[in-house]
């Protein structure tokens, strides 16, 4: 690979944020490695607890586990219906940033003060069926917006194709303030392009990154983005 695009493959590797739900965890050390060997910076992960999604996933203790071997920026992405009682437990664990659901019952200004009072980064996840205005009472408190496209629980489903016009309309009302929009569902290599078109900074891609050969399934997305 000539040096002009080695560098162009490390600057959209940082745009790539590999979710952790669809990751081998038999090999997940070399798994986090290859990441961090390619340029990515960040992990999603994705909590879950069978009330807020029909499905489970991994607690903080994961998290606390993995933070010991990897640098890579912990993007925390918190499904679950109490996330009030349990930011502390997900900050405690090593997450850089937590975002919340936009649709969660609890008080969404309070789990931003519990982030800030631990420095941590904040951010708020829209569902499909949501509307973009319901972000706009924390527009200015936010570093990032996650742009669910498709319907949060699962993955290895498909991008549902109105996300690309929420993209932009959430684009629009964002301005010029310094908030990261990131999609998360459905990215692989037929949608990511699209979804750059629409204007997102960052990818969230489980399935697409972590189903097979890591280095080859980052090469294929970087490769469409070229
Ligand atoms: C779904 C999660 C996603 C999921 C994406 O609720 O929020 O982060 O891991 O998986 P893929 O990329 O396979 O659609
Ligand atoms: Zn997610």
């Amino acid at each position: 690979m000539s040096n002009e695009n080695l560098n162009k493959t490390k600057k959209i590797c940082k745009r790539l944020n590999p979710s952790l739900l669809s990751a081998d965890f038999w090999n997940i050390k070399d798994a986090l490695e290859t990441l961090s060997e390619l340029g990515v910076k960040s992990l999603h992960i994705d909590i879950m607890d069978g009330h807020f999604v029909p499905n489970i996933s991994f607690g903080p203790g994961v998290i606390k586990t993995i933070r010991k071997g990897s640098d890579l920026f912990f993007d925390t992405h918190l499904m679950i219906d109490d996330p009030l009682e349990f930011i502390p437990k997900f900050i405690d664990a090593g997450s850089d940033s937590i975002s919340v659901h936009v649709e969660t019952k609890d008080n969404v200004n309070e789990c931003f003060d519990l982030m800030d009072d631990a420095g941590i980064q904040k951010g708020l996840v829209i569902s499909p069926k949501t509307s973009v205005v319901e972000l706009e009472p924390y527009l200015d408190r936010i570093n990032r917006i996650t742009v669910m496209s498709v319907e949060p629980g699962f993955g290895g489903q498909s991008y549902i194709p109105s996300s690309s016009q929420k993209i932009r309309d959430i684009k629009e009302l964002v301005g010029d303030r310094d908030i990261e929009i990131q999609v998360d569902g459905g990215v692989n290599k037929d949608t990511i392009e699209e979804i750059n078109e629409a204007g997102a900074d960052k990818f969230v891609a489980g399935s697409a990154v972590f189903e097979g050969d890591i280095k080859k399934n980052i090469e294929e997305l970087v490769d469409e983005l070229k």
